[in-house]
């Protein structure tokens, strides 16, 4: 095939969910689109928990992302909505609410400060005492000394929402290359295709380069347009409530011990998810026994029964990490070349607006407001400023 002979007019680099939902949305646009990965709705969501916590993952100095974070929450009801409609799939969406709860003085006063972020944000929060925890959740450790009701942070199942996405993406006419992305060609100054690893020149007229923690590493990319994404390890084990003592938790509980975060997850399936380890140990996958044992004694401190439930799965994943932990939206220096990565800790919950913004620009050339901050382009100028 001649790299001038354009097979779609927008190739899609990653077939996670992010790179899903960017191509599903170009294609109701009207744009020929094409996704290249060797499996489809793998990648992060494979591992991820789900939860949609944009006010229970609140951080100093990320008050921009949580403008984006919350705009996202706020699309899921009708996102998941559309995306069950054309599908028939059941993505697991669950409004089941957030408890963060703190087990000695030191988490209670780190709650206490993130409940006066949340209320000088706007953001909806009840700080509960340990007994009124309990009542919420009676599974709960007898030391829980306090926490934060956050009802509006839901859930969904990130493994069905891919599958979703892909089942979405194939009723839209969206052409699956199932393979790697080898290289980026670039001609005069444009990125025009790529070439895969079976060495098919796949010419483009757009190119959206969405391939998670990966994104970093495609050939071809000029160095002053490479997103500045590293992978962030994450282990994540599943273990399951069997029927007759469900509801083990009837919402997402977390925590911080020890300075680490935990958090479980329980689905209406018996499905219970506990998460996660945060690892900078590149492209390392290996699931340890100090991961798994530091999580379940974390998750034990929180609620002791858990020990007695079956663990059915270990896993680890990479989260996309970007320098201030905001995703890289938008068009590159390049010419042709855009990216939708670098979501770090916020891919599920930012997949729906990720969508959105993705085809607007597509489709237009401009970034809607809502995303001008996550241009890639806050990068590239750093890296190309002299100094003085
Ligand atoms: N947002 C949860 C995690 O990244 O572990």
């Amino acid at each position: 095939m001649s790299s001038s002979a354009r097979t779609s007019d927008v190739l899609v680099i990653g077939g996670g969910i992010i790179g899903l939902v960017t191509a599903w949305r170009a294609a109701q646009r009207g744009l020929a689109t094409a996704v290249v990965d060797p499996e489809p709705g793998g990648g992060a969501a494979q591992v991820a928990a789900g939860m949609l916590a944009a006010v229970t993952e609140l951080h100093y100095g990320e008050e921009t992302l949580l403008g984006l974070n919350l705009a996202s929450a706020r699309r899921y009801p009708d996102f998941a909505a559309e995306l069950t409609d054309l599908t028939g799939h059941d993505l697991g969406y669950r409004r089941c609410g957030t408890l963060a709860v703190a087990l000695d003085a030191d988490d209670r006063a780190h709650l206490r400060e993130l409940h006066a972020l949340q209320r000088r944000s706007g953001l909806e929060s009840e700080w509960l005492s340990g007994r009124d925890c309990r009542r919420l959740e009676p599974m709960l450790a007898p030391g829980v000394r306090g926490g934060l009701r956050v009802d509006g942070d839901h859930q969904i199942d990130p493994r069905r929402l891919a599958a979703a996405l892909v089942a979405a993406c194939e009723r839209t006419g969206v052409v699956f290359h199932r393979e790697w992305a080898e290289r980026l060609l670039v001609d005069r100054e444009r990125a025009t295709g790529v070439v895969t690893r079976a060495g098919a020149e796949l010419a483009v007229g757009q190119v959206v380069l969405a391939a998670g923690s990966l994104s970093g590493r495609l050939a071809g990319v000029p160095e002053a347009v490479l997103p500045p994404v590293r992978p962030v390890k994450g282990q994540v084990l599943r273990l399951t409530v069997p029927p007759p003592l469900a509801p083990f938790l009837s919402r997402t509980v977390r925590a911080v011990v020890r300075g680490s975060h935990v958090y479980l997850v329980p689905r209406e399936s018996g499905e219970l998810v506990v998460g996660a380890t945060s690892e900078e140990l590149g492209w390392d996958t290996t699931v340890t026994a100090g991961g798994v044992y530091e999580l379940l004694r974390d998750a034990h401190e929180l609620v002791p029964g858990l020990t007695e439930l079956p663990l059915t799965e270990t896993r680890a994943g990479l989260r996309p990490g970007s320098p201030d932990n905001a995703p890289l939206l938008g068009p590159t220096g390049l010419e042709g070349l855009l990216l939708a990565t670098g979501h770090y800790r916020n891919g599920v919950l930012l997949t729906p607006v990720t969508g959105d913004v993705m085809a607007h620009v597509l489709t237009t050339g401009e970034l809607p407001d809502e995303a001008r901050p996550f241009t890639p382009k806050r990068f590239s100028a750093a890296l190309t400023e002299q100094p003085a």
